[in-house]
């Protein structure tokens, strides 16, 4: 870490604009070894970013074995910067505060983005965090605009939110007018979020018709769901059930299963309303139950991927399997909520191992190995993501909330 950059009168600044740092988690050994060696892993980055005298983004690994930086308008464009301030609150070593911010304020135009729907992954892992932790000054408005930014691409006649335009790049060669993502779920935190730190209940209401709406097109009768729903934007109706990354239209791509029964939860947690919660958990027990589930938990990228075993394994799908389910077994109500946090260790377990994780100094100083990020465009097949390792230490953060 490179503490010297920073100067004891800065972080003071930093640390009494922002209020008082978090206390420190007790960790578990499980943890509190994930934590440091996530702490090594990413420092080791963070040292190449900041020799490089600039503000980067790492995502992935290039073909060329160089790491891929992102601009902020990426949809993953929140996760690093996400990530940092989850280390932070997690090992409060301090040097890593004025980092996350810095990370995350390279990001700050998201909140004027409106041309595709997920600004609300990218300012709630970044922002949210922020705020939540560090109660930065500034980042609430950040949140407050990024959420109207959102609401410009509801559309009434379907009640939805539209997830990407299709008047240029490869969704205009689909014949698509509306076409709505599972992932579309995931943003839907922000929108709840900045009700509850508004009081303006309007993006709250958006949010509700775009769950209940995707409730009834998005889900198969086994709970596996379609990746995209194309709907009419003159009347409404859905026009296609299609896939963009799966393996085929009808099939069960991974992520796709795993933004749902994440997406699902968090409605519960700001609603109560049972139906979300039930969604999210029969996605989550076909997946479980799916007779090509590894046995390791590490779900292949499409659960009917046609050479299965030997399909590619999607580690950001588990990841953010596990940290739903954290989040699902802290519901007092779930008389069972155990069994969910026992299925969570098992996958985190899993992610730990050398299978998954890996060394210091290693694959770019990413956290994890084996991810997908779409074959159908040959994109990231088999490489290490930023939201898999997100979704990761965000678990162990909740993992370790659990188990205090
Ligand atoms: N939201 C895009 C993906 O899951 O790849």
């Amino acid at each position: 870490m490179k503490k010297t950059i920073f100067t004891a009168m800065g972080i003071c600044l930093l640390m009494s604009a922002c209020g008082n740092a978090p206390k420190k988690a007790e960790t578990n050994s499980f943890v509190a070894e994930n934590v440091a060696h996530a702490h090594q892993q990413l420092g080791n980055e963070i040292k190449v970013i900041e020799a490089s005298g600039k503000v980067l983004n790492p995502v992935t690994i290039k073909a060329d074995g160089t790491t891929h930086y992102c601009k902020y308008s990426d949809w993953r464009s929140g996760f690093f910067p996400g990530s940092i301030w989850y280390l932070y609150e997690l090992t409060q070593d301090e040097t890593l505060l004025p980092l996350a911010i810095k990370y995350t304020n390279n990001i700050e135009e998201t909140k004027n983005l409106t041309w595709h729907h997920d600004v609300g992954f990218m300012v709630n892992c970044s922002f949210g965090n922020g705020l939540r932790i560090a109660d930065v000054p500034g980042y609430k408005d950040i949140m407050i605009q990024t959420a109207h930014s959102l609401s410009t691409r509801f559309r009434p006649q379907a009640g939805v939110i539209q997830s990407w335009d299709v008047k240029g790049g490869w969704q205009a060669e689909r014949g698509w007018e509306c076409p709505v993502i599972i992932d579309n779920m995931m943003n839907l935190e922000l929108l709840f979020e900045v009700t509850r730190l508004s009081g303006d209940s309007t993006f709250h209401h958006l949010a509700l018709q775009h769950a209940d709406r995707t409730l009834k097109e998005h889900f198969r009768p086994d709970g596996s769901c379609y990746h995209v729903i194309d709907y009419s934007l003159a009347d409404g109706s859905v026009r296609h059930r299609h896939t963009a990354q799966g393996y085929a239209h009808e099939s069960i791509w991974s992520r796709g299963q795993a933004w749902a029964i994440y997406g699902y939860t968090i409605c519960y947690r700001y609603t109560k309303d049972k139906r979300y919660l039930d969604q999210a958990l029969k996605t989550f027990h076909m997946m479980a139950n799916h007779p090509n589930m590894p046995e390791d938990l590490v779900p292949y990228w499409d659960m009917l991927a046609p050479e299965i075993p030997n399909e590619p394994r999607d580690v950001s799908s588990a990841s953010c399997i596990a940290s739903a389910l954290y989040e699902i077994a802290g519901f007092e109500e779930l008389e069972n909520a155990k069994e969910y946090k026992d299925y969570a260790d098992r996958i985190m377990t899993s992610l730990a191992s050398p299978a998954y994780r890996a060394e210091i100094g290693q694959n770019n100083n990413f956290l994890l190995m084996h991810s997908v990020g779409s074959i159908p465009h040959n994109a990231e097949v088999d490489k290490p993501l930023n939201y898999a390792d997100y979704y990761f230490i965000e678990a162990l953060k909740r993992k370790n909330d659990l188990e205090k």
